[in-house]
């Protein structure tokens, strides 16, 4: 088929559209419609949405991050002593992170032993916690000095230090 144009013997062509690309063609009108109602109309499908339910997720997952960080426990006195839970949690952290120093059983390495009673620094609970929470970095008190202890405030948080002391106190009953 062509329509009348004919320049020079060259014809323009006005070929009906096949049915397949005719719908297409309305289907992707039809899908852009519902996808601006969806997106921009409803709630359904929107980025405020989306991110509020992966927060949600991770919440789920892991806990809130003041939960995780502890930014509102106290600093003197171990609100997870004793709790069986918490001593759990606090012995998985200890030999992830506490024994490369300190050895498997606290028994001392590069850092002096935990299990005894002998302490360089202290064995209240609140001195041990600011030991751990912001590390000893200069004035090392091991004679002669076999290295820095880090802190953990940032990695761990006072939640997951609250729980390595409650471990350490109910294995060794050392922390006062
Ligand atoms: C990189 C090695 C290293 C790691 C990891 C480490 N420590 Fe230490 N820690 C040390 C050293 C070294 C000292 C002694 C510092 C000094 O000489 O003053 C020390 C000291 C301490 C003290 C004070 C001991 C005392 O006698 O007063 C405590 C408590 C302690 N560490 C607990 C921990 C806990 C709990 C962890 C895990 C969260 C940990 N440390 C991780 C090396 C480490």
């Amino acid at each position: 088929m062509s329509n009348d144009k004919d320049w020079d013997g060259i014809v323009q062509a006005d070929n009906k559209l096949p049915a397949w690309y005719v719908w297409t063609f309305i289907g992707t009108i039809i899908f852009a419609v519902v996808y601006m109602f969806m997106y921009h109309v409803t709630d359904d499908w929107t980025q405020a949405r989306a991110f509020k339910e992966d927060v949600a997720a991770h919440v789920e997952k892991f806990g809130s991050s003041s939960d995780s960080s502890g930014e509102n426990l106290s600093a003197d006195k171990n609100p997870f002593s004793g709790d069986a839970d918490s001593i759990a949690a606090g012995e998985e952290t200890f030999k992830a992170i506490c024994a490369a120093c300190h050895g498997q059983n606290a028994e001392g390495l590069v850092g002096p032993s935990l299990a005894d009673s002998e302490t360089l620094y202290g064995s209240s609970e609140k001195v041990v916690f600011n030991v751990i929470m912001d590390g000893r970095m200069e004035n090392l008190k091991q004679n002669p000095p076999k290295g820095p202890m880090p802190a953990h405030k940032q990695s761990l948080g006072a939640k997951k230090v609250w729980q390595v002391i409650s471990y350490l106190d109910a294995k060794y009953n050392n922390i006062q």
